[in-house]
């Protein structure tokens, strides 16, 4: 699960990491009491206006401002800001609504740098990435220069070790007893909390060394484990955004299913993550792309199948759906029987291919047999992924 920089920089706070002050607003009449707050409590006029979104690139795309001129500016700012679609390289063409926006204090800033810690499945550890190039092209710097990242491994027993902090203090720059010091607080804090709290990603871009010599986390983006949400229920529930998550995924996780929405046309129902892949694997091969990735798992009811197949009914960008079944705890009378009553219901408006085998597939071919519904049932997988490309070339 993702969640909003205000929210990383709420949960820095409690592992000690320097933060900016800040608070985040949701209508736009908050934002000057906050701002004068802020000027009031730091001394400083500079206040930045900063759209709360899940997607990186929020400077480039004009979700960052800065407001130089009081609590008049930062709310002339807001009003632009909030309710705007932004547009950034990480939110794809379409853009995402501003829901929220974060006041924060304006820092002086020397130097930007790039911090992040990710699980590096080939080395199952935790891998710490640094720059001096940080900022807003750090993606170019990684493309064009891979010499400026520093990539360590931390051993899972000794945690970031002090070694590995000098040795991270010493590639990107860092000198000065104090602001060395404060470097290394950062790091070790920054690792607690990715390990604490079941991260898959942070990442502070940039970590600047302000003017005045500290360390301090400007911006925050964190991904925590969704297989970890059992040790931190409170947490995610209050951190989710809604908002921000795909309509169709939030629905598939209430009733237990696992969906995945992608950017093709053609619906897969399938039982089993392997053949999940497979599936999708085929429909590509045969030049077809899929629109979603959805295991109903082994041990499906009737009604998660309907909820599964409406799902797939449902979406507008579904042009042909392709239901590849291998029964062997999950029995095709009980997919049939899901396929006939979601369509029964929203109507069945695009070509269907259907290939079961296994467990009960005589009868769950009898129920689709019987259902009256326009259906093509397919001997293979291969059979089945040219058929439904086909039928949607055609159509
Ligand atoms: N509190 C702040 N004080 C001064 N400059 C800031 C502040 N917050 C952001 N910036 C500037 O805006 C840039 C973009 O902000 P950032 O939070 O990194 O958003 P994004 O990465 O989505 O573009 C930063 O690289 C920094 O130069
Ligand atoms: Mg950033």
């Amino acid at each position: 699960m993702k969640i909003h920089e205000y929210q990383a920089k709420q949960v820095f706070r409690r592992y000690g990491i320097p933060v900016p002050e800040g608070e985040p607003a949701f209508d736009v009449a908050e934002v000057a009491p906050i701002a004068k707050r802020l000027i009031e409590k730091t001394g400083n006029p500079v206040v930045i206006v900063k759209a709360q979104i899940h997607a990186g690139g929020r400077g480039k795309g004009g979700g960052v401002k800065v407001a130089k001129g009081g609590a008049e500016e930062a709310t002339a700012l807001a009003s632009k800001i909030l309710g705007m679609n932004l547009i950034t390289k990480q939110t794809g063409p379409e853009g995402q609504k501003v829901g929220r926006l974060y006041i924060e204090q304006g820092l002086d800033i020397d130097k930007e740098f790039y911090f992040a810690l990710l699980v590096d499945r080939e080395s199952r550890r935790v891998a710490v990435i640094a720059s001096a190039e940080g900022g807003m092209d750090i993606e170019e710097v990684a493309e064009a220069h891979p010499e400026k990242l520093l990539t360590l491994h931390v051993d899972p027993l000794l945690g970031l070790a002090p070694y590995q902090i000098r040795q991270l203090a010493k590639f990107l720059g860092i000198s000065g007893k104090e602001t060395s010091s404060a470097f290394a607080k950062f790091a070790d804090g920054i690792y607690k909390c990715f390990v604490g709290e079941d991260c898959s990603m942070v990442e502070v871009n940039p970590l600047v060394v302000t003017k005045q010599g500290g360390v301090v986390a400007l911006d925050g983006k964190v991904t925590f484990d969704d297989n970890a949400e059992y040790r931190h229920k409170a947490l995610f529930q209050e951190l989710r955004d809604p908002a921000e998550e795909d309509p169709v995924e939030l629905e598939a996780k209430k009733v237990g299913l696992s969906y995945v929405s992608l950017d093709g046309n053609i619906g897969c129902l399938v039982n089993g993550a392997g053949l999940a892949m497979a599936t999708m694997d085929i429909i590509k091969h045969y030049g077809g792309e899929p629109a979603n990735f959805l295991d109903v798992g082994g041990g499906a009811s009737q009604e998660q199948v309907t909820q599964a197949f409406r799902m797939i009914l449902s979406s507008s960008l579904v042009k042909g759906i392709f239901v590849n079944i291998f029964g062997g705890i999950m029995r095709c009378d009980i997919i049939a029987n899901g396929i006939v009553a979601a369509s029964k219901e929203l109507g069945l408006k695009v070509p269907l291919v259907v290939r079961l085998e296994g467990t009960n597939v005589e009868l769950g071919r009898k129920i689709l047999d019987d259902s009256g519904l326009k259906i093509q049932s397919a001997s293979s997988m291969a059979d089945g992924a040219q058929k439904i490309v086909a039928a949607i070339r055609a159509a």
